[in-house]
C-alpha cells in the first residue's frame, strides 16, 4: 500500500461507517423517521435549515473552487487592488439576514405549536424516580377512576395526550424519539408534554438526563391503541387482584410470600390481610422517594425492572413490536402469552435485583433504600418459583 493510500484509508472508513450507520432503517428511537403529529413538525424544521444550510454550503464551495482556479497564479501581473463593491457585500449581509429570518419565524411558530395545551383530550401524569417512570391516569372523560402503572405508558391513538411531567428525586428527561423531544422531570415542577401516535403501535425511549447509577436503565416503553382497545384497556386497569383461592397451590403459597415481603413498597390493588383488609404498600417507610412500582397489572405490561428488563423474551417481544397497526391492539391486549415470560431474568431479578441493575439498596440512617434487596438473601428457590407463580396471575 503506497502512503498515501494509507493515509487516507482509515479516515475513509471512519467517515463510510459513520455515514452508514445513519442509513440503518427500522432504528426503534429515529428521530428521523416520526410518526406523530409533534415529531414531524420537529423534523419539519431541523428539515428547513438543514437544507437551506446545504444550498448556502454548496454555492460559497463552488464559489470558492471556482475564484481558486479562475485567478490562480500563472505568473499574471498582480490585479487591481480595490476596497470591494458595496453592492456585494450589502446585499450578502442583506441575504444572509433574510434566510435567517425565515428560519427565526418558522421555528418560533414551532415552538408556539409545540405548547399549544388546548386540543388534548387526555391527561397523564408522568413521574421520574430512580430509575423508572410512574404513569397515572386521573379521573377523566373515559377513565372514571384513577388509574397507576409503571414500565410503560399506554395513550389512544391519533389523539393529542398531554403528558404532566415531574419527579419524586433528581432530574430526568423523559423522551420518546419518534413522537416528540425531550421534557425534563424536575423535582417541584411540572412540565407539559404533548404526546400524538399516528396509529396503534410500540415505541421506545429513553431517561436523557443523566440521573444517577441506573440512568442509562431508564428506559420506557409506549404503547398506542385504537380508542376501543384503549377502552378494554382501562376496564382490565380497573380490575382488582383477586385472591389466589387455592392458597396451597404455588400461585397461593407466592402470594403469602408477597404478603410477607413485596408489599412493604410494592401495591396490589385487592390484596387483602387475613381479616379481609386492604393491604396497603408503605414505601414511603421503605424508599428514599417514597413509592414503588404498583404491580397490580403486571402481566399486562411489557417490562419489568423499571422497564430495564423486557417482561417477554426477546422473540415474543419482537412479535409484538412488528404486528401491523390494526391486530396490535389485540395482541398487545392479550398479556404476556403462554411461553413469552421471561421467567430466566425475571428470578434473577427476585434473586438479586442489585446484579442486575446498579442501585442503592443498601438503606440510610433512615433504613430507606434506593431501589429493590437481593431477595435471594431472605427468600428460598422454591419461594422464587411460588412468586413468579404468583405475578402469573396479575392479569
Ligand atoms: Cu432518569 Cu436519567
Amino acid at each position: 500500500m503506497t502512503n498515501r493510500l494509507r493515509r487516507w484509508a482509515l479516515p475513509a472508513v471512519a467517515s463510510a461507517t459513520v455515514l452508514l450507520a445513519g442509513c440503518a432503517r427500522n432504528a426503534p428511537q429515529d428521530i428521523f423517521q416520526p410518526e406523530g403529529d409533534n415529531a414531524r413538525k420537529i423534523d419539519d424544521l431541523q428539515r428547513i435549515p438543514f437544507y437551506l444550510a446545504g444550498a448556502v454550503g454548496v454555492i460559497v464551495l463552488v464559489l470558492t473552487i471556482f475564484v481558486v482556479w479562475k485567478f490562480k497564479d500563472r505568473g499574471q501581473p498582480i490585479p487591481h487592488q480595490g476596497h470591494g463593491k458595496a453592492i456585494v457585500e450589502i446585499g450578502s449581509i442583506a441575504f444572509s439576514g433574510i434566510l435567517l429570518l425565515f428560519c427565526g419565524v418558522v421555528s418560533v411558530k414551532g415552538i408556539w405549536q409545540q405548547a399549544k395545551t388546548n386540543d388534548c383530550k387526555m391527561t397523564v401524569n408522568v413521574t421520574g424516580q430512580q430509575w423508572w417512570w410512574e404513569y397515572s391516569y386521573p379521573a377523566q372523560a373515559g377513565i372514571d377512576t384513577p388509574i397507576v402503572t409503571s414500565g410503560q405508558l399506554v395513550i389512544p391513538a391519533g389523539q393529542c395526550v398531554m403528558l404532566r411531567i415531574t419527579s419524586r428525586d433528581v432530574i430526568h428527561s423523559f423522551w420518546i424519539p419518534k413522537l416528540n423531544g425531550k421534557k425534563d422531570a424536575v423535582p417541584g415542577r411540572v412540565h407539559l408534554l404533548r404526546m400524538e401516535a399516528d396509529h396503534p403501535g410500540f415505541y421506545t425511549g429513553q431517561c436523557t438526563e443523566f440521573c444517577g447509577l441506573s440512568h442509562a436503565n431508564m428506559k420506557m416503553d409506549l404503547i398506542s391503541l385504537n380508542d376501543a382497545d384503549f377502552a378494554t384497556w382501562v376496564g382490565m386497569q380497573h380490575a382488582k387482584a383477586a385472591a389466589i383461592a387455592d392458597t396451597e397451590s404455588a400461585a397461593g403459597r407466592g402470594e403469602t410470600v408477597f404478603k410477607s415481603q413485596c408489599v412493604r413498597c410494592h401495591q396490589i390493588n385487592g390484596l387483602e390481610d387475613n381479616d379481609g383488609n386492604p393491604l396497603i404498600a408503605k414505601a414511603d417507610d421503605n424508599l428514599v422517594a417514597g413509592a414503588a412500582p404498583n404491580l397490580t397489572h403486571f402481566m399486562s405490561r411489557t417490562t419489568f425492572a423499571g422497564a430495564t428488563y423486557s417482561l417477554t423474551n426477546e422473540t415474543c417481544r419482537e412479535d409484538l413490536i412488528n404486528t401491523p397497526p390494526d391486530t396490535f391492539g389485540a395482541k398487545y391486549l392479550a398479556g404476556v402469552a403462554e411461553g413469552c415470560l421471561n421467567v430466566i431474568e425475571l428470578k434473577e431479578w427476585l434473586r438479586n435485583a442489585p446484579a442486575k441493575k446498579p442501585m442503592y439498596p443498601e438503606v440510610n440512617d433512615d433504613g430507606k433504600g434506593r431501589g429493590m434487596p437481593a431477595f435471594g438473601e431472605v427468600l428460598s428457590e422454591k419461594q422464587i418459583d411460588d412468586l413468579v407463580e404468583y405475578l402469573r396471575t396479575l392479569k
